[in-house]
């Protein structure tokens, strides 16, 4: 079996990879991003170049996919502040690599990692499977036209489709990044590792999480649950835990010490707190758990994984 990755060296994606590796000892793996896939094994392929240069994808699909996992994306900060970049590589670019698959002699799954942020205006407090998509960010745009050819696409018999929307992840190991959601980790990870943060949102905002060990678990299946189990319906929101950043604090000083939750600020930022604070909350997910999908039980246990992971 052959898997292409896009965004393989990202953190989801190289820790996708690391899973895929563990999961079956003879899929071949390729890695499609900007920098180097960090997974050092003989059985992955570390391709650097960009998913909009026709010659890198052509070099990703040389020999054919059974699968696509296409993470490579601009993220929601940059998106907003970069708009041609983050419709360039979140529409344009996706469309370049859904027509390498069409032109594959068998439809791949293909999955695309989609967002909660395709979401926005008036929401109820619990989002319905059929919610209308309604983005109030360029990230959320590009998002939710990706999600339209991918269903496309699919509906042609081009791809074998699956768009799995992710609920933002926490703890993200590492730095700060470009997206607007960037605090929902960093109001934890810094203060465990000593460091000043700040809490941009109100405290009883409600967020939608999963803990990189369920979005990774969720993505596994994703790339090998049978096309019969789906049906004609290809788009999945995937589970996730509602969480405010009170909440997270608190487990924060239960866990770690009221010292770690000295160290947040509280300094509310208009233009993150209007892309954060127009997502939804909560999720109707009883699809998606009874395919297998899976959610965290609760933030002490997401901390307890990332205090046990650095
Ligand atoms: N992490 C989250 O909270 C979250 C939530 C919802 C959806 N998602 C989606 O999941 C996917 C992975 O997210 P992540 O958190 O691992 O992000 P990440 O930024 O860590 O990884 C994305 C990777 O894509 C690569 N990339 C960007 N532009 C590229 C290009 N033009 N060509 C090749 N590679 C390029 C980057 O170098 C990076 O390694 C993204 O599609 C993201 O939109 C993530």
């Amino acid at each position: 079996m052959k898997i292409v990755v896009t965004g393989g060296a990202g953190f989801l994606g190289s820790r996708l990879i690391a899973a895929l590796l563990a999961q079956d000892s003879q899929s071949r793996i390729i890695s499609l991003d900007r920098t180097a896939c960090p997974v050092g094994n003989s059985r992955v392929e570390s391709l650097s170049g960009s998913i909009d240069n026709a010659a890198d994808l052509k070099r990703a699909f040389a020999g054919g996919a059974d699968v696509v996992y296409h993470l490579a994306a601009v993220l929601s900060g940059q998106s907003e502040q970069e708009f041609d970049t983050g419709l360039h590589i979140n529409v344009d670019a996706t469309r370049l690599i859904l027509e390498e698959c069409r032109a594959l002699p068998k439809a791949p799954r293909f999955v695309f990692t989609s967002s909660l942020a395709v979401f926005g205006g008036e929401m109820p407090d619990l989002v319905p499977e059929t919610m209308a998509t309604r983005p109030q960010s360029s990230y959320g745009c590009g998002k939710a036209i990706g999600e339209l050819l991918v269903a496309e696409y699919s509906r042609k018999g081009f791809i074998d489709g699956l768009i799995v929307r992710l609920p933002t992840i926490s703890v993200r190991a590492g730095q700060p990044n470009s997206a607007a959601s960037s605090f929902v980790s960093g109001i934890v990870r810094e203060p465990v590792a000593g460091q000043p943060s700040e809490c941009p949102v109100p405290l009883d905002t409600r967020l939608w999480i999963s803990s990189p060990g369920a979005a990774i678990d969720n993505l596994v299946l994703a790339g090998s649950l049978p096309a019969e189990a789906l049906g004609a319906n290809r788009v999945l929101d995937l589970p996730g835990l509602t969480v405010t950043p009170a909440e997270m604090l608190d487990s924060l000083e239960r866990l770690v010490g009221p010292e770690a939750r000295a160290h947040v600020a509280l300094t509310q930022d208009t233009r993150i707190s209007a892309i954060v604070c127009s997502w939804p909350g909560a999720f109707d997910v009883m699809r998606a758990k009874a395919l297998g999908f899976v959610a965290d039980e609760g933030f002490d246990e997401i901390l307890q994984q990332y205090l046990k992971e650095i």
